[in-house]
């Protein structure tokens, strides 16, 4: 199924007729140290993302990462898990007491989805129904990253896969410190080895710290592509952020159809970027 412009505005709830407007009060305090709001401005989908490299360009338009560097630069001390299976992976994760947030964790939350995903979402953190759960993305931002999915003909579990920059709820749903996701980091970077996605879209400021070590401001990162261990990567906002700057919605629907065209030229060199 294809949608039409207009639907997919409504699906992520662009158009007046769907809106989430009561995000839970947790949602709201959780990316407070997030994206820097800026005044609100309706952007209308345009159908060209001016900041992208021309998918024929030189290779040094990309900004390559590989894993290896980042476990190198932040000195973790996460066991070594790089040679585990998802089994194993996963007891590592329900077990890990690495870092202070395994105290008040209920659970550590893997991930969800398909082990063999063209896409591969990565957020901020399991919040309070996560940490219940066992689930990213269950509370209103999951909602809206549903639509989200549902607005470029994805869905949840279908050749998509769900994670976190760090499994743990971090108390009070406060954004991950640095070192938490250092140490939290070859997690990932093995769930990204094992699941080998096609592309991966980091949603929010603590996504892009953690995998592509950049803090710079989230706007200025969009409409670009980044690589990641030879996978593009492509940035946009956090669910919960769009949950409180609806006008950002149109950009992140921008940053979706980039991503979308990224796979497509990833699956099919030939096609038209
Ligand atoms: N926010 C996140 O970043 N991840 C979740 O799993 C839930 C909310």
């Amino acid at each position: 199924m294809s949608l039409s412009r207009e639907q997919m505005l409504h699906e992520m709830g662009i158009t007046p007729l769907w809106v989430l407007r009561d995000p839970a009060p947790a949602e709201l305090s959780e990316m407070a140290c997030d994206e820097a709001v800026t005044a609100p401005e309706v952007v209308a989908p345009p159908s060209v993302i001016a900041d992208v490299p021309p998918r024929h360009g030189p290779a040094a338009q990309t900004e390559p990462l590989v894993p290896t560097t980042v476990a190198a630069r932040t000195g973790t001390t996460t066991p070594t898990v790089d040679h585990l299976d998802w089994p194993d992976l996963a007891r590592a994760v329900a077990e890990c007491r690495a870092c202070g947030l395994c105290q008040q964790r209920k659970q550590a939350v893997l991930g969800v989805g398909d082990l063999q995903p063209d896409w591969l979402f990565i957020g901020e953190g399991p919040g309070a129904e996560e940490d219940v759960k066992g689930e990213p993305f269950v509370g209103q931002a999951g909602k809206l990253l549903d639509a989200m999915l549902a607005s470029i003909d994805l869905e949840r579990g279908k050749k998509v896969y769900i994670a976190n920059a760090v499994k743990c709820r971090p108390p009070g749903n406060r954004t991950p410190e640095a070192a938490e996701m250092a140490t939290c980091h070859p997690y990932l970077a093995r769930q990204i080895a094992l699941l080998k996605p096609k592309v991966i879209v980091l949603l929010g400021k603590a996504a892009v710290h953690s995998v592509l070590q950049d803090d710079k401001p989230l706007g200025s990162l969009r409409g670009r592509q980044f690589e990641y261990a030879g996978i593009p990567v492509v940035v946009t906002y956090h669910p919960a952020y769009l949950l409180r700057n609806l006008p950002d919605k149109a950009k992140a629907w921008e940053d979706l159809l980039l991503a979308r065209r990224t796979l497509a030229a990833r699956q099919d060199p030939a096609l038209p970027f």
